[in-house]
C-alpha cells in the first residue's frame, strides 16, 4: 500500500487517479494478466507495475506514447517522468527483472506493427481521447482479442456514440468501473 500512496502522489498532467489506479492494482493481482498494452503512458503504467510487483508476476507490460506535444496538450516527456519514477518507487531487484517496454510511436502505427501471434491479455486505451482515435485502436487490437479491454477517460463523453453501437455490444460487456475508467470483457 506504500507503494500506491507514493504514486497517488506524483504529479502528472491528466493522468489517471487514485481510485482508478487502484482499480488497475487490484485488477492485475485478481486476474494475473500475462500481457497487457495500454497507449499512453505515465501513472497508469506505475499502478500496473505496483500490482506486477506485488503478485510477483511474469507478465509483460508494454506502454505505447508519442511522448510528444499533442495538440492543445503537452504532456511533457512521459517516457522521461515515467522512467525516473519507477526509479524512485520501485526497488533495484524489481527493475533488473520486469518485463517493462516503453514505445515511443502513434499508438494505431505501433497495434499494426504487432505480430499475429501475440497472446494478448489485456489492452488498456488512455492516449488521443478522439472518438475516431479510439475506434482505430479497437479496431486494430481486435485480431489479438483480448479477454479485458480499460478505457479511460472516453467513457461519459464517448459512451452514447461508441460504447452503444453494436459493433461494441457484441464484443464487450461492462465488468467494473471507477470514475472515467471502465472495464470491459469479453463477452
Ligand atoms: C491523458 S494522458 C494519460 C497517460 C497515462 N495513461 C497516465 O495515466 O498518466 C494521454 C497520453 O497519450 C499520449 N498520446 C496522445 N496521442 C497519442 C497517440 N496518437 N499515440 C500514442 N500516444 C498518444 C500523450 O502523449 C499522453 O501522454
Amino acid at each position: 500500500m506504500e507503494i500506491l500512496k507514493q504514486i497517488d502522489d506524483l504529479k502528472f498532467i491528466s493522468a489517471i487517479k487514485p481510485e482508478e489506479g487502484k482499480l488497475v492494482y487490484d485488477f492485475v493481482i485478481e486476474q494475473k494478466p500475462r500481457f497487457i498494452i495500454e497507449t499512453g503512458m505515465g501513472k497508469s503504467t506505475l499502478y500496473w507495475l505496483a500490482g506486477i510487483n506485488q503478485s510477483r508476476l511474469a507478465c509483460h507490460l508494454t506502454s505505447v506514447d508519442l511522448c510528444e506535444e499533442d495538440g492543445d496538450h503537452n504532456y511533457d516527456n512521459r517516457m522521461h517522468s515515467t522512467g525516473d519514477a519507477i526509479k524512485s518507487i520501485f526497488d533495484e531487484d524489481f527493475i533488473k527483472n520486469f518485463l517493462w517496454q516503453p514505445i515511443k510511436m502513434d499508438s494505431i502505427k505501433f497495434i499494426k506493427k504487432i505480430p499475429d501471434h501475440l497472446h494478448l491479455d489485456v489492452f488498456m486505451h488512455d492516449s488521443k481521447h478522439t472518438i475516431e482515435h479510439l475506434r482505430q485502436e479497437l479496431h486494430a487490437i481486435e485480431i489479438f482479442k483480448p479477454e479485458w479491454f480499460l478505457c479511460h477517460d472516453c467513457i461519459h463523453d464517448f459512451a452514447k456514440i461508441n460504447f452503444s453501437q453494436e459493433w461494441f455490444k457484441k464484443r464487450w460487456k461492462h465488468y467494473k468501473q471507477a470514475r472515467h475508467l471502465a472495464i470491459f470483457k469479453r463477452k
